[in-house]
């Protein structure tokens, strides 16, 4: 999938199906962080005009995303519970660089990572017959717009990084996370969710 170096573990899909709530929160959550990132980087590069613009189409897609996932999140009768945070994403941020311009370079590359492990579940998500054809449709077209979202990234490293240096800084972030996305305490950590979640439905 795209440029990543390994896939999700394939059980993921089935536990993800089996829980579409905790699913859907986790979502909401992804998509209100990516519009959060655009506005974070319009703060941190407002004289790069290529990323101002970009990010504000990034922003008003992110923030569409999030919109949509919260109506299937109130039309299922649950409520946003508190976010608790996104451990790869996390540690894939403590690769970024602390002086510019490599922290711009970082910056991009991680967000273009992040795209991709979206995109990559989408698909996943979208072929799977163990969601309704409703969620899939959506899910197809979230992972068309995900993907657009990589190459946006990919796109202005380039433009402000010579090829080859975006080529040698990609290729070492994505040795950092290829065993990310297989660590086991992430995906205790994503269990751990599932069942806070069932008790706060219990008690409700
Ligand atoms: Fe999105
Ligand atoms: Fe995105």
């Amino acid at each position: 999938m795209l440029c990543l170096l390994n896939s999700t573990r394939p059980e993921w899909v089935e536990i993800a199906a089996s829980e579409i709530n905790t699913l859907l929160i986790d979502h909401a959550h992804c998509e209100k962080k990516a519009a959060y990132n655009a506005l974070v980087m319009i703060q941190r590069y407002p004289d790069k005009v290529d990323i101002v613009q970009e990010m504000i189409e990034i922003l008003k897609e992110e923030w569409d995303h999030f919109e949509r996932v919260y109506a299937l999140i109130r039309k299922s009768d649950i409520h946003l519970t508190k976010d608790s945070g996104d451990e790869y994403a996390k540690s894939l941020s403590e690769h970024i660089r602390k002086q510019e311009p490599d922290r711009m370079l970082d910056m991009l590359l991680v967000d273009a990572l992040i795209e991709a492990r979206s995109c990559e579940r989408f698909s996943l998500l979208s072929q799977s017959d163990l969601i309704s054809k409703d969620l899939r449709e959506f899910y197809t077209e979230l992972f068309a717009s995900e993907a657009g979202h990589y190459r946006t990234f990919t796109d202005l490293a380039r433009i402000y990084f010579p090829a080859d240096i975006v080529k040698m800084r990609l290729q070492e972030l994505l040795e950092w996370d290829k065993p990310l996305s297989q660590r086991n305490d992430f995906w205790e950590e994503y269990e751990g969710k599932i069942q806070a979640l069932e008790l706060l439905i219990s008690k409700s």
